[in-house]
């Protein structure tokens, strides 16, 4: 099956791609310019310290807190909604997480009035700019009004669904932003682009749609998500998620800056679940998740949420 085969290819290959170092204890990997030398690193940092009790030092290349967000699309009636409120409200979620959920539009109140405000609230999209005479939007204002914190832009369901375009998606980013919302800006690949060797060109290109617009990384967490991995079950594996993690990483670093390359957090997400979190997590540059599916099951999504714990390792 094609969408098994995803490996990056074409003319720029991770080959011919050198991955970047960067701060933290990738550098304590004997071989840290290797893409899978995350498992000889984890392996190592565990080898040299076997009696030591886990502390919390945690194997990121970024210096951002782990984050994840459950996106829960267009699902859900008010009672549904209400027993996962309810499931998240009883979950035991590690500290040092960023938790957020994106309820859709009519229910954020509801769940803004019923949730622990130990997790925070996003949206799932916004108008480009200030409310008025928009039929059917939803402004930044209004979003911040009913408590919001973030919004995801850019998802590949308004990408290629509903058929917003980069720019545009850019624009939106630099609005809410500039009225204070944090964004989950996401990128990510077509199966047949990954296919034909364009996986890194097209999450350049999306990313610097962004960067174009935007005034400032502070308040951006970036979510690449496969779009072949989207809702589909075929989650990429560990290593074909880090690849292009350490590529946005190092895209940030040379047309951005060093500081936001470290300190920008890079989530992965497509087919996330309880099962496959840990072996994700364990990638230096994956600092969290972006949950569909899953974050629809409360204990499920606070598994995913506590997957944080895989990159502890002995201090
Ligand atoms: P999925 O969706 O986890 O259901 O694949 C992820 C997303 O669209 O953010």
């Amino acid at each position: 099956m094609a969408m098994l085969s995803t490996s990056l290819s074409g003319p720029k290959s991770a080959t011919s791609y050198c991955a970047p170092e960067f701060s933290g204890l990738r550098r304590l990997c004997p071989n840290s310019n290797n893409v899978n030398s995350n498992f000889h690193s984890q392996a190592f940092l565990r080898f040299c310290s076997p009696r030591k009790p886990l502390k919390s030092v945690v194997a990121m290349a970024g210096t951002g807190t782990f984050f994840v967000g459950g996106n829960w699309k267009c699902n859900g009636t008010r009672e549904s909604i209400a027993k996962l409120v309810s499931d998240l409200n009883s979950a035991k979620l590690e500290s040092d997480v960023d938790v957020v959920v994106a309820p859709p539009f009519v229910y954020i109140d509801q769940v803004k009035s019923s949730l622990t405000g130990r997790i925070e609230i996003a949206a799932q999209n916004s108008w480009v700019s200030k409310g008025g005479a928009f039929t059917g939007e939803i402004s930044v204002e209004q979003l911040k009004d009913t408590g919001c914190k973030w919004v995801i832009l850019g998802h590949s369901e308004r990408r290629h669904v509903i058929g917003e375009e980069n720019q545009f998606i850019g624009k939106k980013a630099a609005y809410a932003l500039g009225q204070g919302l944090g964004v989950i800006a996401c990128i990510g690949e077509l199966l047949e682009e990954r296919e034909a060797g364009k996986t890194f060109d097209v999450c350049y290109q999306q990313l610097k749609a962004f960067a174009d617009a935007v005034p400032s990384w502070d308040n951006i967490v970036i979510a690449y998500e496969p779009v072949w991995a989207i809702g589909t079950g075929v989650v990429a594996t560990p290593v074909q998620a880090q690849e292009v993690h350490v590529a946005v990483r190092d895209w940030l670093k040379t047309n951005v800056s060093a500081e936001v390359a470290s300190k920008t957090r890079i989530i992965y997400g497509g087919s996330v679940n309880g099962g496959n979190c840990a072996e994700l997590a364990k990638q230096e540059d994956i600092d969290g998740f972006l949950v569909g599916g899953a974050s629809l099951k409360g204990p499920e999504f606070a598994t995913i949420v506590n997957s944080v714990t895989t990159k502890k390792v002995a201090a």
